[in-house]
């Protein structure tokens, strides 16, 4: 079987070098799309792929249906935003992710971003510490379970909320449950956004959540650009001077919001927060496990559309 890995922000070569090892031991060929320019170019690849192996990558109802070869498509990493499901459930292919195989990354950026911004982006102008402040933890999954031990662990109070959880969950997994949303925000110093880009998400935190949050308080964003309402932000942070804004993600208005705010906002140049060595190691080498799995025995444990 031929097993595209394409990938427009490459994994670090030793996660290549171990993906190449497991697909040609299993008796598969490997073929490698890396910073690829176009999105025609990952449709001319899909074409010959009988499985895909990618990141961010945009696999669209056009790439699904030019690959008509694919049995599987396997996201490497959490959030699968970019894999269009219907279009891979009509045509039979069978999409997956590899659940907390880069979480620690994420995690571990969501912090450094915490003490980045508490710090003045790393100037001399007096900053101030994160020990004894609270930390709110939008979504408590994998990621953000691990921000809420590495919070505690340097001092921080940490509360949580999530849809999927119940109030003892969230007591388990070592934060306080908030009641509302609106109490997260208006309660913790730091917010620290964990929830993946859905309908239900997008644009839905803004102005109106934004404004609730406490003096000096500070809007952390590791997810997903869309889960912002970039105006209703942007008018927050006019109006209360005390706020800030880091990203992993950067929003569309980035160069307005910086003009307008100059150190109150940090978003990174290019998405990073699972840009480690470890974790290209971990979500490669899982993907590639998960597709050799799914051709030996048929076994479809995560796939995404069933
Ligand atoms: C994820 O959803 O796993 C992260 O956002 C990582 O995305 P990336 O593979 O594009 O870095």
């Amino acid at each position: 079987m031929k097993v595209l890995l394409a990938t427009q922000k490459p994994f670090a070569a030793a996660a290549v070098a171990g993906i190449r090892s497991i697909v040609e031991e299993a008796g598969h060929e490997l073929v490698l799309l890396e910073k690829y320019a176009e999105q025609s170019d990952l449709v001319a690849a899909a074409a010959e792929a009988d499985a895909m192996i990618v990141r961010s990558d945009k696999v669209t109802a056009e790439v699904v249906e030019a690959a008509k070869n694919l049995k599987i498509v396997v996201r490497a990493g959490a959030g699968f935003d970019n894999l269009d499901l219907a279009a891979c459930t009509a045509h039979k292919v069978v999409a997956m992710n590899t659940p907390g195989q880069n979480s620690n990354a994420v995690a571990e950026l969501a912090v450094a971003m915490m003490i980045f911004m508490a710090r003045t982006q790393f100037t001399p102008a007096t900053g101030t510490e994160i020990q004894g402040k609270t930390v709110g933890i939008q979504a408590f999954g994998n990621v953000g379970r691990l921000v809420g031990a590495k919070a505690k662990a340097l001092g921080m109070n940490v509360k949580a909320i999530d849809p999927f959880l119940t109030k003892e969950q969230i007591v388990a997994g070592g934060a306080e449950p908030a009641e509302t949303l609106e109490e997260l925000y208006s309660s913790c110093d730091y917010v620290s956004i964990h929830i993946p880009a859905t309908l239900q998400t997008i644009g839905s935190i803004g102005y109106e959540l934004v404004t609730k949050m406490p003096k000096g308080a500070t809007l952390v964003n590791t997810a997903r650009k869309e889960v912002i309402d970039e105006a209703g932000l942007e008018k927050a942070l006019e109006e209360r001077p005390d706020l800030k804004y880091v990203t992993d993600v950067a929003p569309d208005n980035l160069a307005v919001l910086q003009e307008k705010f100059g150190l109150r906002v940090f978003a990174t140049p290019k998405k990073m927060g699972a840009q480690t060595a470890e974790a290209n190691v971990n979500a490669g080498l899982a993907a590639a496990r998960q597709i050799c799995d799914f051709f030996a025995t048929g076994c479809t444990k995560f796939q995404l559309n069933k």
